[in-house]
């Protein structure tokens, strides 16, 4: 589909470009996981070609294997706990905040860990990502161990969400890269990010949930306009 019949497309390219300007030599790059995150391994690769060294730590076994196929070197947390800048997409991204919600690729769990342990998170997302209330299009992701994921559904039902276990295209539950389940946790707008992320967390069963409050510095925004950068107000960051 040419980007003028998928102006989305093109949104993202652009935001993914843009963050990836943040790049520069010697760098430790988390690497994302979705469609936008997917032209930002492309920019990476292009930027390599013309001589930028780096090497990357991916989220997903999918973004490892996109980067390996474009020549993007890859390390691991145990030759480097620490990256510079990851760039990752979004599903949501709540005004003001920066808070967001991840894991419509099912990668949420490697995602969080890469994001914590960036100095910076840069996010790329096209204008339509963009919400008032995180919760108000998309549900909240939340990874779950597989044996007795039944009982997990009802503890996040008691806590006001419609769960819907992920299925993949076959109709079978998905798995994700770490063997675990996904229930989809539709909350409707969500007053209080925060707690939510540590009410869920607290479920026995739950692995972790596609709430990111306080995590990303940095916010591209492609659209019709171009691409607008959004930074977070200086203040503590999760988790780091
Ligand atoms: C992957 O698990 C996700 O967190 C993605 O980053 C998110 O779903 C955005 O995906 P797209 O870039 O494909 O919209």
């Amino acid at each position: 589909m040419s980007s003028d019949a998928n102006p989305h497309a093109a949104w993202k390219r652009a935001a993914a470009y843009a963050a990836v300007e943040l790049v520069t030599d010697g760098m430790i790059v988390g690497i994302g996981t979705g469609s936008t995150a997917t032209f930002a391994i492309h920019a990476l690769a292009d930027r390599m070609r013309a001589g930028l060294r780096v090497l990357g730590i991916p989220s997903s076994d999918r973004s490892a294997v996109l980067a390996t196929s474009l020549g993007i070197p890859l390390t691991t947390f145990a030759d480097h706990p620490r990256i510079d800048v990851t760039i990752d997409g979004a599903d949501e991204v709540e005004r003001g905040t920066l808070n967001l919600i991840k894991g419509h690729g099912g990668a949420l769990l490697r995602e969080k860990i890469v994001a914590v342990a960036s100095r910076r998170l840069a996010i790329i997302v096209d204008g339509t990502k963009l919400v008032d209330r995180l919760g108000e299009r998309s549900a909240v992701p939340v990874e779950v161990v597989s044996f007795g994921w039944e009982a997990t559904r009802g503890r996040l039902e008691a806590l006001g969400a419609t769960v819907d276990l992920r299925r993949s295209a076959d109709g079978k539950p998905f798995c994700t890269d770490n063997g675990n389940r996904i229930l989809d946790c539709r909350f409707g707008p969500i007053a209080d990010p925060a707690r939510l992320e540590e009410q869920i967390g607290r479920i026995v069963g739950v692995v972790e949930c596609g709430l990111f409050v306080g995590i990303a510095d940095v916010v591209f925004i492609g659209d019709a306009a171009g691409v607008t950068r959004l930074e977070r107000s200086p203040g503590p960051s999760a988790g780091r």
